[in-house]
């Protein structure tokens, strides 16, 4: 599973670096690239490589949408790092890009990743439907119904009593909607549509996943060896499951999840051999 998803982190990275160097100069390039290529896991991008392989569909366009996922991602943290929302000052094991190069640096850079990801699924060899069907989609999973509408959630629950229901939908909103773009955008390609719902839903089970793993680790997790400040959700009074209902509690709902996600996935039998591993590895990460 390692090795597979250092390949694609590597041929995510060197796409990325050569969109980044064929674009026209600008001074945001350097902020961009820091936020945007050293250290992140690139787990989204192995996510889309793994329901491709179900479905046979050309490993380099969904390296491509790999990588204008992790541009929306990348976009995410920096935001997501800055004084008016988490206010954390290391990332990925380094300066949050606020800290490197200035607040409103940082939330240019954001926004213009944001919008290249948009710019290289335009430039995505495929037929025009489809690649509005991907845009379209990518653009629901990244504003108000999806990463920033769960990013408003988030920051408004912090130091009230939630419950339970709306701090999944949150969650899901926030971190689960990427995960569910990244698992029907294969299907989409291969125009799919009998199993486009079924997928919706596993990916947005596998981001709900991945978020309450993340709240796992910042609750346990050494910073040095995570790349971010830990034990912070706590001090904000965020809003999560082990808020809620505890740690032990926590880690028993995340294995009942990772089940049911498997359960779903029992029909594909072998061939989502690569899926269930990489969601194994998301459920024991300690980063
Ligand atoms: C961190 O995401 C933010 C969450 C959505 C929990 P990742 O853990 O995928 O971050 P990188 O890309 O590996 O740094
Ligand atoms: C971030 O969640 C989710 C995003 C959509 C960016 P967190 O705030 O828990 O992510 P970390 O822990 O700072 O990486
Ligand atoms: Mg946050
Ligand atoms: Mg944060
Ligand atoms: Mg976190």
């Amino acid at each position: 599973m390692k090795k597979k998803l250092n390949k694609i982190a590597r041929d995510t990275n060197l796409f990325l670096n050569s969109f980044l160097y064929n674009q026209k100069k600008t001074e945001l390039i350097k902020p961009m690239r820091y936020g945007l290529l050293p250290g992140g896991k690139k787990i989204r991008s192995k996510l889309i490589v793994d329901v491709g392989k179900i479905f046979k569909t050309n490993y380099k366009t969904l390296i491509k949408i790999g990588a204008a996922v992790e541009c929306i991602h990348a976009y995410s943290l920096i935001h997501d790092d800055l004084p008016c929302m988490d206010n954390d000052s290391l990332r990925r094991g380094k300066l949050s890009t606020h800290k490197k190069f200035g607040e409103a640096t940082a939330i240019l850079a954001g926004n213009s990743l944001l919008t290249i990801a948009f710019e290289i699924l335009s430039n995505l060899n495929l037929n025009n439907n489809i690649k509005i069907k991907l845009i379209s989609l990518l653009s629901k999973c990244s504003g108000h119904t999806g990463i920033a509408g769960g990013q408003f959630l988030d920051l408004n629950f912090e130091k009230k009593n939630i419950p339970l229901k709306k701090i999944i939908s949150m969650q899901i909103k926030k971190t689960g909607k990427l995960f569910s773009f990244s698992c029907m955008a294969p299907l989409i390609v291969s125009n799919n549509k009998k199993n486009l719902k079924k997928f919706d839903k596993i990916g947005n089970d596998i981001g709900l996943l991945f978020q309450l793993v993340d709240d796992l680790i910042d609750y346990t997790g050494n910073s040095k060896k995570v790349g971010k400040k830990t034990k912070k959700d706590l001090k904000k009074g965020k809003a999560t499951l082990i808020s809620l209902l505890g740690y032990e509690n926590t880690i028993k709902y995340t294995k009942n999840l990772k089940l049911k996600i498997f359960k779903n996935l029992d029909i594909f039998g072998d061939k989502a051999k690569d899926l269930k591993n990489t969601i194994n590895y998301i459920l024991i990460r300690s980063k």
